[in-house]
């Protein structure tokens, strides 16, 4: 599918647009214009029309589509969104999930990676709204094209002017070439926390908030694989395309696993699994003065270690919770749980880990060699993890 739409909003930098689309049909690729009503003020649709022998879209409900559900349609043919130059209007509207216009309604219909590349004034550029704004779409897996310092159409000197053409499309065709790396490959990823209950409303968890499972899942699908996520309880909403199972217990999210674990090209364990279950389970709420002297626990299965026994041709990557002697815990992991690498958190320093945005970690492998990252988006993060286990794959593990 040689097929990407171009989300082309008003800025002065807009005839760069020709250019980038000149770029893409050089490699084959044919290129869907959308524009704002606004960018048509600035320059006719006609031009680009012209350039890509498509009908540019403007308008939701115009005669030139008259299917109400041409975004849909036309969702499922590209392989990427890139928008080039987008208003801080624009990505604003792409934050909130507003759908007003084609652009931002067929920003909410596509699977495929969506790439921005701003062009606005600096004040605008810099204003906190516009920065949280970018940060939010960040952490749902969007990629940016970072604006530059340099002559403005304010007549000012300063950040905001579009990205030069040569990144915007080197950057496109990174994302382009890795959206079809895992295809044909089925993940299997867990994530979130595993409840192991006493009675119905009482239960031993930890706070896992799948935030980091369900950003390896949207990579993943990122990049072509078709994913099944089996995830603990949590109050994140899944990445669209995912097959999604959900458990609350470690028995069931072994059960799960051993469902798809046959089929499964690889298996990623981020769920933050308890090690210990109620020996019994009351099947009535225990009252107040019934409550037991002592609480009897008993070990949960280990999925990691029993499937790692199975591991065939599969890569397999865990995940380690540590408070001390981080990368030497999470190597022992990895050799006891034969696994092709460990991510290790440690999860006493704060604002990375549980629950948080942002992870800190050190990949781990069973050979002793080791990559740290910085502290980073877990979108970040899962991008890195996806990129060994591509290297992996690519070397035919
Ligand atoms: O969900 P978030 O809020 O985004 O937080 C992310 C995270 C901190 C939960 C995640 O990054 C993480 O570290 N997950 C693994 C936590 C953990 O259970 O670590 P562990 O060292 O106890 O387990 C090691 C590995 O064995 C893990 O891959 C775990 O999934 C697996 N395991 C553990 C116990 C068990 N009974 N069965 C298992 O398969």
């Amino acid at each position: 599918m040689k097929k990407i739409a171009l989300g082309i909003c008003s800025s002065i930098s807009i005839y760069k647009a020709c250019e980038i689309i000149r770029s893409f049909q050089k490699e084959d690729y044919e290129v869907q214009v959308i524009m704002t009503e606004n960018a048509t003020k600035l320059i006719s649709p006609r031009l680009f029309s012209a350039l890509t022998g498509r009908r540019v879209i403007v308008d939701l409900f115009k005669d030139e589509f008259p299917d109400e559900i041409a975004h849909v349609e036309l969702a499922g043919e590209v392989s990427l969104l890139l928008v080039a130059p987008a208003t801080a209007n624009m990505i604003g509207k792409f934050a909130s999930g507003i759908a007003d216009d084609f652009l931002s309604t067929f920003h909410l219909a596509v699977k495929c990676p969506v790439l921005i590349a701003p062009a606005m004034n600096e004040a605008m550029f810099l204003h906190k709204q516009t920065q949280a704004n970018i940060k939010k779409l960040r952490e749902t897996g969007v990629r940016f094209v970072e604006p530059e310092k340099g002559y403005l159409a304010c007549k000012d000197e300063g950040w905001g002017r579009l990205a030069p053409v040569e990144k915007i499309v080197d950057t496109s065709f990174q994302l382009l070439h890795r959206s079809q790396s895992f295809a044909g490959r089925i993940f299997l990823i867990t994530a979130g926390p595993t409840r192991e209950y006493s009675d119905p409303v009482r239960y031993l968890s930890n706070p896992s908030s799948g935030k980091m499972g369900y950003e390896l899942a949207r990579e993943a699908l990122q990049r072509g694989a078709e994913v099944i996520l089996v995830s603990g309880p949590t109050h994140i909403i899944p990445p669209p395309g995912a097959r999604i199972k959900w458990v609350q217990t470690a028995e069931e999210m072994e059960r799960e696993v051993a469902r798809f674990f046959p089929k499964a090209d690889v298996l990623v364990m981020a769920a933050a699994v308890a090690d210990h279950r109620f020996s019994t389970v009351s099947s009535q709420k225990i009252k107040k003065q019934k409550k037991p002297k002592t609480i009897h626990l008993v070990p949960t299965p280990d999925i990691l270690q029993k499937f790692g026994k199975k591991k065939g041709k599969r890569i397999l990557v865990g995940f380690a919770a540590e408070t001390e002697k981080v990368e030497e815990n999470a190597l022992k992991k990895a050799m006891q749980k034969n696994l092709d690498m460990i991510v290790a958190n440690d999860i006493t320093k704060k604002g990375t880990g549980f629950g948080s945005d942002y992870n800190q970690v050190t990949l781990v492998f069973p050979d002793g060699k080791s990559i740290r990252s910085s502290k980073r988006t877990k979108s970040e993060i899962s991008a890195m993890v996806m990129d060994v286990i591509e290297e992996k794959i690519g070397k035919g593990s």
